[in-house]
This record gives C-alpha cells, sequence and structure tokens, in this order.
C-alpha cells in the first residue's frame, strides 16, 4: 500500500488517474480518519513536501501503526515578472480559487511579460524518515482572463503554449500528459516499484 498524503481531492484524483499509478494499491490519507493538520511553513514547495511526508507517515506509524511509504507534494504557479510570485503562497493569497485567479489577473494587468510556471515537489517518507524528493514543471502563460471549466485552481487561466488552451479547456489526459503533478508523481512512483521492499 502507498499513502496519498493531501486532502486536496482535486490533486488525489489527478494522481490516482496518472499512468504511472496503474496497478498500484494507492490509499489518500483520509482512509485513515481525520489527520493532524500540518503546519506549512517551509520556506520552497520542496520543504513543504518534505514536511509533510515526514510528519504524515510519523503520524500514521504512531495512532496506526501503519509503517507504508507516504507521498506528498506541494505545488504552485510561479508568474516570472511577479519575482514568481505566488509560489509557495499558491493556496492561501485568497479564500477561493475565482477570488485568487483574479488577484493574479490584476497584478499582471499591464504587464507585457505573462509567462509563468507550474512547479511540483513529491517527498516519499517511512516512518517520520524522508527517502527522497522529486521535480516537475510546465512553462506557459497566463491568459487575459479565466476559460474552461476542468482541472482545478490555477488551470482557468494557465495557458499550455503547445496548444493556445488553458489548462482548464484541456481534458484530464491531456493535462496528465504535461503536467508538473505528472512528473513529480511518475518520478515517485518509479522508485517505488524499483524499491518493491518499501511497499507493504
Ligand atoms: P498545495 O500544494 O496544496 O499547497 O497547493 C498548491 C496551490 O497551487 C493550490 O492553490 C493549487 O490551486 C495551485 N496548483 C498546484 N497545482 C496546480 C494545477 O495543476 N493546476 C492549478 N492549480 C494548481
Amino acid at each position: 500500500m502507498i499513502i496519498i498524503a493531501s486532502q486536496n481531492e482535486g490533486k488525489v484524483r489527478e494522481v490516482a488517474a496518472l499512468p504511472a499509478a496503474s496497478g498500484l494499491d494507492l490509499s489518500p490519507i483520509s482512509a485513515f480518519g481525520a489527520c493532524p493538520d500540518v503546519v506549512e511553513d517551509g520556506t520552497t514547495c520542496e520543504e513543504n513536501a518534505v514536511i509533510k511526508a515526514v510528519k504524515y507517515s510519523l503520524w500514521l506509524k504512531r495512532e496506526h501503526g501503519v509503517s507504508a511509504p507516504v507521498i506528498a507534494e506541494d505545488s504552485g504557479l510561479m508568474v516570472f515578472s511577479l519575482m514568481g510570485w505566488p509560489g509557495v503562497h499558491s493556496a492561501r493569497i485568497a479564500e477561493t480559487d475565482v477570488e485568487r485567479n483574479w488577484m493574479v489577473l490584476d497584478k499582471l494587468s499591464g504587464k507585457r511579460d505573462r509567462s509563468a510556471q507550474f512547479l511540483a515537489y513529491t517527498a516519499l517518507a517511512v516512518n517520520g524518515v524522508l527517502v527522497d524528493s522529486w521535480r516537475g514543471s510546465v512553462t506557459g502563460a497566463i491568459a487575459e482572463e479565466p476559460r474552461g471549466n476542468n482541472g482545478f485552481g490555477y488551470d482557468p487561466i494557465f495557458i499550455d503554449l503547445r496548444s493556445g488552451r488553458t489548462f482548464a479547456e484541456l481534458s484530464k489526459q491531456e493535462k496528465n500528459e504535461l503536467s508538473h503533478r505528472n512528473q513529480a508523481w511518475t518520478q515517485a512512483f518509479d522508485y517505488l516499484k524499483l524499491h518493491q521492499s518499501i511497499v507493504r
């Protein structure tokens, strides 16, 4: 069993649908009941992914006697002309996805450089010990206004440069083929496939 340490249902759905997840016995952390909130006080997405993987795997061991590998992810949107903002703060700049998207659009108003990047880090921990972490990234551009209904978060304002469509206008499969999340999780899953003894 492999534990997906995320309370974000959009992320859990995307991860479970990845080609690299096929055939793996995945379980969301929510299957173990209410788990403590982990304070994400790292200064980078990588640090926050590590904090979550280590703390959740320690909690699983202590509270449930479970030594299964735990993978956590932290991700964010980096807008180049805003010095990487919202970055590690992507989930917290406003209350709702719609408000967060408009905040980014307002800050970009009048700026010519609309290039941006989605970044994702996964971290793997067992019994409270960090095993490794991996990075995924995809470069695109911020749209003039939100478009599309698929996906979650900043997908309606993030344009895929090849198709010109926002991530929210892509199908789930099309987004998975490109996404930062796919890259970061595929590396974590491939690691576990090579190191079967960790997966109990
Ligand atoms: P966290 O990793 O749970 O702290 O949240 C990352 C934040 O970045 C969330 O607000 C997401 O909405 C946003 N984000 C991360 N990945 C994506 C994505 O694939 N599409 C849209 N927004 C994303």
